[in-house]
């Protein structure tokens, strides 16, 4: 199938500072892509050139076959062209006008018919729940209201593309987890290809069909939530995606040595001499007393607990090794600090970094 969206080798510069540095992906009709990454790796500014508010240095940008953006050979089609759908952190509803009218303003200046434009607005206010809202004004709506007002609005139009720039942000925990997965929802619904901007790794895995996780301007990594998650390719990823410990390694016969003195049975005959291994906190096992049966492939290690907290449904212990290096892992039951424990994990849950 040939992809719907297609981004090759887009450079940006501001100034000297170059912000984009030769983004190359694309993304089949229907599919959501989550940007993420820490602030100022170039999110908004991919998301901006998306969207025709930019230009590229270089590169190519292409939607069904259509060049949108190609600098070498002058091809640049503006914004209002493009026929997409911008949603902001900042709601961005005109002041002035009801919450009808907001919908309805892009439909009229599409040249929308009347009966065309009043069907459209109300199906996507129903799909938004905001309908017995329609005739109130933005100020007088609460931040999660007007979001799922600028939703439909972006909706209403039945983009080509949806561009989504961080819409959670200016909203509480509860409001976030509530919206996050309605958006999930309105975009399937609507077939909606999207391209979804957070630095919130809940977001991105609830939403994105693909993540491309960027750092300076780079993608590190783009792959299935599961795999950015499970098959980490480098020590930045593993570090921005969940909870991971992290240890250098090196090749010691049929043994690795983890940090400076912690062997540990080869778990891969084809690893380089030296690298880095991650164990996420959820492989780790910490275990109070060394009495308890341990499985076949577990490795044990011994430790003192350093730290412990209780989550609700177990308890999250940092263990110090006997090199003093500290690794995270879950317990069942209260442990003390100070109290020696054994840290367990599968053979299985190591899993080693090219970078
Ligand atoms: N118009 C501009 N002029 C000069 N530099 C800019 C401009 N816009 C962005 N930058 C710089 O480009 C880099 C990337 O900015 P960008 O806004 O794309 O980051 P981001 O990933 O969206 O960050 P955040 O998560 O904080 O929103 C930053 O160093 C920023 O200072
Ligand atoms: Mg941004």
């Amino acid at each position: 199938m040939m992809s719907h969206l297609s981004c090759r080798n887009i450079h940006k510069k501001f100034g000297q500072q170059t912000v984009l540095e030769g983004i190359d992906f694309s993304l089949d009709k229907g599919e959501c892509l989550v940007l993420l990454g820490p602030s100022g790796c170039g999110k908004t500014t991919l998301l901006n050139i998306l969207s025709g508010a930019i230009a590229a240095d270089g590169g190519e940008l292409h939607l069904d076959g259509e060049a949108l953006d190609i600098p070498a050979r002058g091809i640049h089609v503006p914004m209002r062209q493009r026929g997409f759908s911008m949603v902001f952190q900042d709601f961005s509803l005109w002041p002035h006008m009801s919450v009808e009218d907001n919908v309805s303003y892009g439909l009229r200046i599409r040249g929308i018919k009347r009966q065309e434009r009043i069907k459209r607005v109300q199906r996507v206010l129903e799909q938004v729940q905001m309908t017995e809202f329609k005739d109130r004004h933005p100020a007088t709506l609460s931040g999660g209201q007007q979001q799922r007002v600028s939703i439909a609005r972006a909706l209403a139009v039945q983009p080509r593309l949806i561009l989504l720039d961080e819409p959670l942000s200016a909203l509480d925990a509860r409001l976030r987890e509530d919206l996050k997965s309605e958006i999930a929802r309105l975009l399937k619904d609507n077939g909606l290809t999207a391209v979804y901007v957070t630095h919130d790794q809940s977001e991105a895995f609830a939403l994105g069909d693909q993540v491309a996780l960027m750092y300076q301007g780079r993608i590190e990594q783009m792959g299935s939530p599961q795999e950015i998650y499970r098959q980490p390719r480098s020590r930045f990823v593993a570090g921005f995606i969940g909870s991971s410990n992290l240890f250098e390694y090196r090749r010691n016969g049929t043994s690795l040595i983890l940090g400076d003195e912690i062997h540990v049975p080869m778990p891969l005959e084809t690893l380089p001499e030296t690298g880095h291994m991650v164990l996420r906190r959820e492989s780790v096992r910490v275990v109070p007393d060394s009495s308890q049966n341990a499985a076949n492939d577990e490795i044990c290690l011994p430790a003192v607990c350093h730290h412990s907290q209780f989550l609700g449904d177990r308890h999250e212990v940092l263990a110090r090794l006997v090199d003093d290096t500290l690794v995270r892992g879950f317990a069942d039951d209260l442990i003390n600090p100070g109290h020696p424990v054994e840290i367990r994990f599968s053979m299985h849950a190591m899993h080693f970094v090219e970078r």
